[in-house]
């Protein structure tokens, strides 16, 4: 009978544990590599498919640039370099990365958003670029969760005739901006949600804000889509 590391012979008869051994890493060899190639394809194949989401999101919004009048509702939030703004309702980031150049590396972005996948999709597009100032908050129906944190201006773009609550919402952003602070509200009436500027200004009036410009003819898409631009101020 011989002892080593390994059992290698018994002397009764019975199964040898080094035999034993070498079958069970004989079956799962194959089952590891097999694993490993499967993992190694799903990425291969979720970056492929990332990476074509991106560059499909990027063209998208290359065509939406021509008509959207971008820089025209960032000059209506009066920011300047170090400022905090919210962007609430930031989707996939198109007027939060827009706003990260705005306000600069020493000031910050709040992408506020209810959906996770858009935020984390918004996060991989912010660490493709500089400045990195783009925070995102998972965001709650009626509250957008900004509770200790103070905005110079609050964007809330293509985002209002989605929301279910939104007096309650604008009451929350309007705790979280100091007095003085911009909100600007773009929009659209949604088929199934008509919203109307005239009921919006309500609900800012009884959030306590101040309207500073209205228009109500702000874009005239091609497609019938009338947009909407409400500037308002927290008193
Ligand atoms: C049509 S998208 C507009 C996205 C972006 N603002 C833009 O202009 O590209 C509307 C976004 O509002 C978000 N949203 C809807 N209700 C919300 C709420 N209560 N709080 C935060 N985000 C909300 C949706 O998840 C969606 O990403």
């Amino acid at each position: 009978m011989a002892w080593g590391i390994c059992r290698v012979q018994s002397s009764n008869g019975k199964p040898k544990p080094m035999k034993f051994a070498k079958g069970v890493v004989g079956v799962l060899r194959p089952a590891l590599v097999l694993l490993l190639a499967f993992l190694s394809f799903g990425f291969v194949v979720l970056a492929y498919q990332t990476i074509r989401t991106l560059q499909q999101v990027n063209a998208v919004e290359a065509e939406r640039d021509r008509w959207q009048r971008a820089d025209e509702i960032i000059l209506q939030l009066g920011l300047k370099p170090g400022d905090t703004v919210v962007d609430f309702g930031s989707g996939a980031g198109y007027f939060a990365l827009k706003l990260s150049n705005t306000v600069g590396s020493n000031g910050e972005v709040l992408a506020v958003d209810i959906r996770r996948l858009s935020l984390l999709f918004l996060r991989g597009r912010a660490m493709l670029r500089w400045p990195r100032n783009i925070q995102t908050i998972v965001g709650g129906l009626e509250d957008p969760h900004l509770s200790g944190r103070t905005a110079d201006a609050v964007l809330i773009a293509n985002t209002y005739h989605e929301l279910s609550e939104p007096r309650q919402i604008l009451l929350r952003l309007s705790q979280s901006m100091r007095s003085g602070a911009r909100l600007v509200v773009v929009d659209r009436s949604d088929a199934e949600r008509p919203v109307s500027p005239d009921s919006e200004v309500i609900d800012l009036h009884s959030a306590g804000f101040q309207i500073a410009s209205r228009e109500d003819r702000f874009i005239v898409h091609t497609d019938g889509d009338i947009w909407w631009i409400i500037t308002a101020v927290k008193r």
